[in-house]
């Protein structure tokens, strides 16, 4: 028998999960995890909202937690996220003057990053600029700064650990399509002018039956461009409770999605968006639905999981 991570690591690649530092005393949940998953990425711990909740006070205690004892047991730690416009504390929002927000901005990254720094294999530093349809997310960043906010934050993380690779990391770009459009000519902007960026992040939030087409071309010609490419956020939901078709469905997108990362030199990783069904965030989000992970509420593995073992090719 052999586990998620050994499977990954015989293509080269980590398998990572979300993991929510509240969680790690249940005992089912530490053991799941450090079986079978070689990188952490922490659920919410990072986000500003956790490490900056007023300003230039910052908190890393839960933060710290999942990063040491993930490196006290040689996992990969995937920072997640400088900027977002989402779980962000009041202050931010309330600041008024773009030159006011870019400073606040800056100062953020350079210390969260700078906490950080040496310990992170990759930086989601901007998650989510983008709407659907290619344009700018109307974010009080984008309000505030404009367009440079992203390039800025880029900058600032570089100056702050210059050796963690710096992602853009977002949602519904994991199609050939409008949106990945806008954030692989964000891409070759940016390379042209020198701004620094090293990775883009593709969460993979999927819906049963429906991995995209162009998946594997989409990360393809990503890497194309010279940058890692990684599946950051990766969830196959469904109705609940899950029925066997369903189950078995999911398997099978499961191992498309791990075809493709084992396809592209440049897929690095892959990261599933929680350990278990029990803690997953789809049910708050999408009521009725759920059941979007590899271990059931139960910690019983799934199909999925198999599926996963085979994309690797290791069963
Ligand atoms: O910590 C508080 C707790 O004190 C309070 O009692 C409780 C009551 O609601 O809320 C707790 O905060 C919740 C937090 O998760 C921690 O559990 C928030 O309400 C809840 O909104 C938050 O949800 C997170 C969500 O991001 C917020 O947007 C999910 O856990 C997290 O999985 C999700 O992750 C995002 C990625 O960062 C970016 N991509 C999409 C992905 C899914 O939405």
């Amino acid at each position: 028998a052999t586990t998620l991570g050994a499977a990954a690591a015989g293509k080269g690649k980590t398998f990572g999960a979300a993991v929510a530092n509240g969680r790690l005393g249940e005992s089912q949940y530490a053991t799941t995890l450090d079986t079978e998953f070689t990188g952490v990425t922490p659920e919410n711990e990072m986000k500003w909202d956790a490490t900056e909740p007023s300003r230039g006070s910052f908190s890393y205690g839960s933060a710290d937690a999942i990063v040491n004892r993930a490196q006290s047991r040689g996992q990969k730690v995937r920072g997640h996220t400088l900027v977002w416009h989402s779980q962000l504390p009041g202050w931010v929002s309330g600041i008024s003057s773009g030159s006011d927000l870019l400073q606040a901005m800056r100062n953020h990254i350079s210390n969260v990053a700078g906490h950080y720094q040496g310990k992170l294999v990759y930086w989601d530093v901007v998650n989510e600029a983008f709407e659907d349809n290619g344009t700018r997310r109307n974010s009080v960043f984008q309000q505030r700064i404009g367009n440079s906010y992203i390039e800025e934050a880029f900058r600032a993380a570089r100056a702050a650990d210059p050796g963690a690779k710096l992602c853009y990391n977002d949602y519904n770009t994991d199609a050939v399509n409008a949106k990945s459009d806008a954030v692989y000519n964000m891409v070759r902007d940016f390379q042209a002018r020198g701004v620094p960026i090293d990775c883009v992040g593709f969460q993979s939030h999927l819906i049963v039956g429906q991995v995209p087409s162009s998946y594997q071309q989409n990360l393809q010609r990503f890497a194309g461009l010279g940058v890692d490419v990684n599946i950051t956020e990766l969830d196959i939901r469904m109705p609940t409770p899950a029925s066997s078709g369903n189950l078995q469905t999911q398997a099978n997108d499961y191992r498309k999605v791990v075809q493709a990362c084992v396809a592209v030199a440049r897929c690095t990783s892959i990261t599933v968006w929680g350990i278990t069904d029990r803690y997953s965030w789809v049910p708050d989000t999408f009521p009725g639905q759920g059941a979007a992970l590899l271990f059931d509420n139960n910690y019983a593995k799934k199909p999925a999981y198999n599926a996963v073992l085979e994309g690797f090719g290791a069963t």
